[in-house]
Protein backbone atom coordinates (compact mmCIF):
# COMPACT_ATOMS: atom_id res chain seq x y z
CA UNK A 1 0.00 0.00 0.00
CA UNK A 2 2.76 2.28 0.91
CA UNK A 3 4.57 1.72 -2.12
CA UNK A 4 1.81 2.48 -4.46
CA UNK A 5 1.19 5.49 -2.40
CA UNK A 6 4.91 6.70 -3.22
CA UNK A 7 4.46 5.46 -6.63
CA UNK A 8 1.55 7.68 -7.22
CA UNK A 9 3.25 10.83 -5.92
CA UNK A 10 6.05 10.31 -8.00
CA UNK A 11 3.93 9.61 -10.76
CA UNK A 12 2.23 13.15 -9.88
CA UNK A 13 5.41 14.81 -9.37
CA UNK A 14 6.81 14.09 -12.46
CA UNK A 15 3.28 14.92 -14.62
CA UNK A 16 3.69 18.13 -12.83
CA UNK A 17 7.34 18.74 -14.23
CA UNK A 18 6.22 17.32 -17.35
CA UNK A 19 3.23 20.53 -17.63
CA UNK A 20 5.70 22.99 -16.38
CA UNK A 21 8.42 22.22 -18.54
CA UNK A 22 5.87 22.31 -21.58
CA UNK A 23 4.30 25.81 -20.51
CA UNK A 24 8.21 27.01 -19.92
CA UNK A 25 8.85 26.16 -23.79
CA UNK A 26 5.88 27.66 -25.14
CA UNK A 27 6.65 30.85 -23.64
CA UNK A 28 10.45 31.19 -24.75
CA UNK A 29 8.89 30.61 -28.42
CA UNK A 30 6.48 33.71 -27.77
CA UNK A 31 9.26 35.45 -27.37
CA UNK A 32 11.71 34.74 -30.40
CA UNK A 33 12.37 38.03 -31.44
CA UNK A 34 13.82 38.72 -34.95
CA UNK A 35 15.94 41.88 -35.12
CA UNK A 36 15.33 43.43 -38.69
CA UNK A 37 17.22 46.50 -39.61
CA UNK A 38 16.22 49.00 -42.17
CA UNK A 39 16.63 52.71 -43.74
CA UNK A 40 13.37 53.90 -44.10
CA UNK A 41 13.37 56.73 -46.59
CA UNK A 42 12.68 54.53 -49.63
CA UNK A 43 9.08 54.66 -49.78
CA UNK A 44 6.89 52.14 -50.36
CA UNK A 45 9.69 49.65 -49.36
CA UNK A 46 10.40 51.35 -46.16
CA UNK A 47 9.48 54.41 -44.96
CA UNK A 48 7.78 55.81 -41.60
CA UNK A 49 4.17 57.00 -40.87
CA UNK A 50 3.87 60.85 -40.22
CA UNK A 51 3.31 61.05 -36.72
CA UNK A 52 3.45 57.78 -35.45
CA UNK A 53 6.70 57.16 -36.84
CA UNK A 54 5.49 53.54 -37.09
CA UNK A 55 7.36 51.68 -39.74
CA UNK A 56 5.49 51.06 -43.02
CA UNK A 57 5.84 50.02 -46.77
CA UNK A 58 6.37 46.54 -48.76
CA UNK A 59 9.51 45.37 -47.06
CA UNK A 60 8.02 45.92 -43.75
CA UNK A 61 4.86 43.81 -44.28
CA UNK A 62 7.11 41.49 -45.99
CA UNK A 63 9.82 41.29 -42.92
CA UNK A 64 6.59 40.90 -40.75
CA UNK A 65 4.79 38.49 -43.08
CA UNK A 66 7.92 36.50 -42.88
CA UNK A 67 8.52 36.64 -39.24
CA UNK A 68 5.13 35.29 -38.33
CA UNK A 69 5.50 32.39 -40.37
CA UNK A 70 9.00 31.51 -38.98
CA UNK A 71 7.17 32.48 -35.50
CA UNK A 72 8.78 35.40 -34.63
CA UNK A 73 8.43 38.92 -33.21
CA UNK A 74 9.45 41.41 -35.56
CA UNK A 75 11.18 44.27 -34.17
CA UNK A 76 12.65 47.07 -36.37
CA UNK A 77 15.74 49.18 -36.54
CA UNK A 78 16.43 52.19 -38.32
CA UNK A 79 20.23 52.68 -39.10
CA UNK A 80 21.44 54.49 -41.88
CA UNK A 81 21.91 52.45 -45.70
CA UNK A 82 25.69 51.92 -45.01
CA UNK A 83 25.40 50.69 -41.05
CA UNK A 84 22.97 47.89 -42.43
CA UNK A 85 25.87 45.20 -43.31
CA UNK A 86 27.99 46.18 -40.70
CA UNK A 87 25.33 45.46 -38.26
CA UNK A 88 24.36 42.64 -39.55
CA UNK A 89 28.19 41.46 -39.35
CA UNK A 90 28.42 43.06 -35.77
CA UNK A 91 25.02 40.84 -34.63
CA UNK A 92 23.02 43.70 -33.73
CA UNK A 93 20.65 42.79 -36.04
CA UNK A 94 19.50 39.69 -37.72
CA UNK A 95 18.35 40.73 -41.02
CA UNK A 96 18.31 43.22 -43.42
CA UNK A 97 14.90 44.04 -45.09
CA UNK A 98 15.51 47.73 -47.09
CA UNK A 99 14.95 46.76 -50.61
CA UNK A 100 19.26 45.85 -50.46
CA UNK A 101 19.95 44.85 -53.94
CA UNK A 102 21.76 41.60 -54.48
CA UNK A 103 25.22 42.34 -55.78
CA UNK A 104 28.60 39.93 -56.25
CA UNK A 105 30.32 42.81 -53.86
CA UNK A 106 27.54 42.63 -51.54
CA UNK A 107 27.36 38.77 -51.71
CA UNK A 108 31.21 38.88 -49.98
CA UNK A 109 29.99 39.99 -47.01
CA UNK A 110 26.47 38.80 -46.18
CA UNK A 111 24.47 35.69 -47.24
CA UNK A 112 20.89 36.37 -49.00
CA UNK A 113 17.45 34.81 -49.31
CA UNK A 114 15.98 34.11 -52.72
CA UNK A 115 15.35 37.48 -54.36
CA UNK A 116 11.66 38.66 -54.02
CA UNK A 117 11.61 41.87 -56.24
CA UNK A 118 12.92 42.76 -59.18
CA UNK A 119 13.82 46.78 -59.36
CA UNK A 120 16.66 48.72 -61.41
CA UNK A 121 17.97 52.41 -61.51
CA UNK A 122 16.45 55.10 -63.61
CA UNK A 123 17.69 59.23 -63.66
CA UNK A 124 15.84 61.88 -61.89
CA UNK A 125 15.89 65.67 -62.92
CA UNK A 126 14.21 68.58 -62.90
CA UNK A 127 11.81 69.30 -65.35
CA UNK A 128 12.81 72.43 -66.98
CA UNK A 129 16.18 70.53 -67.82
CA UNK A 130 16.23 69.04 -71.72
CA UNK A 131 19.91 68.36 -71.54
CA UNK A 132 20.07 65.52 -69.61
CA UNK A 133 18.28 62.22 -71.25
CA UNK A 134 20.59 59.65 -70.40
CA UNK A 135 23.27 58.41 -68.14
CA UNK A 136 25.88 59.52 -70.85
CA UNK A 137 24.54 63.04 -70.54
CA UNK A 138 25.54 63.22 -66.82
CA UNK A 139 29.40 63.18 -67.40
CA UNK A 140 30.90 65.90 -65.81
CA UNK A 141 27.76 66.91 -63.86
CA UNK A 142 26.70 66.80 -60.42
CA UNK A 143 24.57 63.76 -59.11
CA UNK A 144 23.02 63.15 -55.26
CA UNK A 145 22.12 59.68 -54.29
CA UNK A 146 22.33 57.64 -51.46
CA UNK A 147 25.11 56.24 -49.68
CA UNK A 148 25.78 53.06 -49.90
CA UNK A 149 23.80 52.24 -52.64
CA UNK A 150 23.62 50.91 -56.01
CA UNK A 151 22.87 54.42 -56.84
CA UNK A 152 25.87 55.76 -55.82
CA UNK A 153 28.18 53.04 -57.78
CA UNK A 154 26.46 53.94 -60.69
CA UNK A 155 26.81 57.42 -60.40
CA UNK A 156 30.79 57.01 -59.29
CA UNK A 157 31.22 55.32 -62.73
CA UNK A 158 30.17 58.28 -64.56
CA UNK A 159 33.18 60.18 -66.12
CA UNK A 160 33.91 63.22 -64.26
CA UNK A 161 30.55 63.41 -62.17
CA UNK A 162 30.96 65.26 -59.05
CA UNK A 163 28.65 62.93 -56.81
CA UNK A 164 27.49 63.71 -53.17
CA UNK A 165 25.95 60.75 -51.08
CA UNK A 166 23.43 61.86 -49.13
CA UNK A 167 22.46 59.74 -45.89
CA UNK A 168 18.90 59.87 -46.84
CA UNK A 169 16.98 59.66 -50.07
CA UNK A 170 15.07 62.72 -48.75
CA UNK A 171 18.26 64.83 -48.90
CA UNK A 172 19.20 64.05 -52.20
CA UNK A 173 15.73 64.64 -53.73
CA UNK A 174 15.72 67.83 -51.86
CA UNK A 175 19.35 68.60 -53.30
CA UNK A 176 18.07 68.64 -56.65
CA UNK A 177 14.75 70.61 -55.69
CA UNK A 178 17.63 73.39 -54.57
CA UNK A 179 19.35 72.81 -57.94
CA UNK A 180 22.43 71.72 -55.82
CA UNK A 181 22.63 69.01 -58.13
CA UNK A 182 21.76 68.21 -61.50
CA UNK A 183 19.88 64.85 -61.39
CA UNK A 184 19.27 62.21 -59.03
CA UNK A 185 20.52 58.20 -59.30
CA UNK A 186 17.92 56.26 -57.72
CA UNK A 187 15.23 52.82 -57.52
CA UNK A 188 13.03 53.30 -59.93
CA UNK A 189 10.03 51.95 -58.32
CA UNK A 190 10.66 54.52 -55.53
CA UNK A 191 11.22 57.70 -57.57
CA UNK A 192 8.43 56.44 -59.44
CA UNK A 193 6.70 56.45 -56.37
CA UNK A 194 7.92 60.13 -55.18
CA UNK A 195 6.54 61.76 -58.08
CA UNK A 196 3.23 59.91 -58.62
CA UNK A 197 2.63 60.49 -54.68
CA UNK A 198 3.12 64.83 -55.77
CA UNK A 199 6.42 64.61 -53.48
CA UNK A 200 8.10 66.69 -56.02
CA UNK A 201 6.39 68.56 -58.30
CA UNK A 202 9.12 69.90 -60.43
CA UNK A 203 10.83 66.68 -61.14
CA UNK A 204 10.63 63.90 -63.81
CA UNK A 205 12.73 60.98 -64.62
CA UNK A 206 14.75 60.46 -68.25
CA UNK A 207 15.96 57.74 -69.99
CA UNK A 208 15.37 53.91 -69.02
CA UNK A 209 14.83 52.00 -66.07
CA UNK A 210 18.77 50.80 -66.07
CA UNK A 211 19.67 46.90 -65.73
CA UNK A 212 17.58 44.77 -63.75
CA UNK A 213 18.58 44.46 -59.74
CA UNK A 214 16.67 41.49 -57.47
CA UNK A 215 16.22 42.87 -53.61
CA UNK A 216 17.17 40.26 -51.16
CA UNK A 217 16.96 40.27 -47.24
CA UNK A 218 19.97 39.99 -46.14
CA UNK A 219 21.82 38.31 -43.16
CA UNK A 220 25.46 37.62 -41.67
CA UNK A 221 27.34 35.93 -43.63
CA UNK A 222 27.47 31.61 -43.19
CA UNK A 223 24.03 32.08 -41.03
CA UNK A 224 22.69 29.55 -43.80
CA UNK A 225 19.94 28.31 -40.85
CA UNK A 226 18.17 31.55 -40.88
CA UNK A 227 18.68 32.20 -44.44
CA UNK A 228 16.80 28.87 -45.42
CA UNK A 229 14.01 29.57 -42.76
CA UNK A 230 13.81 33.02 -44.23
CA UNK A 231 13.31 31.61 -47.72
CA UNK A 232 11.54 29.05 -46.95
CA UNK A 233 8.78 31.34 -45.30
CA UNK A 234 9.02 33.32 -48.77
CA UNK A 235 8.16 30.57 -50.97
CA UNK A 236 5.35 29.58 -48.79
CA UNK A 237 3.62 33.14 -48.29
CA UNK A 238 4.24 33.25 -52.33
CA UNK A 239 2.33 30.00 -52.62
CA UNK A 240 -0.93 30.65 -49.87
CA UNK A 241 -1.40 33.95 -51.66
CA UNK A 242 0.11 36.23 -48.31
CA UNK A 243 3.38 37.65 -51.40
CA UNK A 244 0.46 38.71 -53.86
CA UNK A 245 -1.77 40.04 -51.45
CA UNK A 246 1.03 42.28 -49.52
CA UNK A 247 2.34 43.13 -53.73
CA UNK A 248 -1.10 44.40 -54.39
CA UNK A 249 -1.57 46.78 -51.76
CA UNK A 250 2.06 49.05 -52.67
CA UNK A 251 2.02 48.24 -56.03
CA UNK A 252 -1.79 47.59 -57.69
CA UNK A 253 -1.61 44.68 -60.01
CA UNK A 254 0.58 41.48 -58.93
CA UNK A 255 3.42 41.52 -61.66
CA UNK A 256 3.61 37.36 -62.85
N1 LIG B 1 18.51 48.96 -54.13
C1 LIG B 1 19.53 49.90 -53.81
C2 LIG B 1 20.70 49.20 -53.19
O1 LIG B 1 20.62 48.09 -52.81
C3 LIG B 1 19.05 51.01 -52.89
C4 LIG B 1 18.49 50.55 -51.60
C5 LIG B 1 18.20 51.68 -50.65
N2 LIG B 1 17.38 51.24 -49.59
C6 LIG B 1 16.97 51.98 -48.55
N3 LIG B 1 16.19 51.42 -47.67
N4 LIG B 1 17.31 53.23 -48.45
O2 LIG B 1 21.77 49.72 -53.06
Amino acid sequence: MKKILIMIMALTAAAVMLVAGCGGEKKEAAEKILRVGTEPTFAPFEFQKEGSKEYDGFDMDLIRAVGKQMGYKVEIQNMGFDALIPALNAGNIDVVAAGMSITDERKQAVTFSEPYYTSGLIIMVNKDNNTIKSLKDLEGKRIACQIGTTGEGKARSVAGAKVTAFNTNTEAAMELTNNGVDAVINDSPVVGYYLAQGGNKTAKTVGEVMEAEQYGLAVKKGNDKLAADINKALAELKKNGEYDKIYKTWFGEVKK
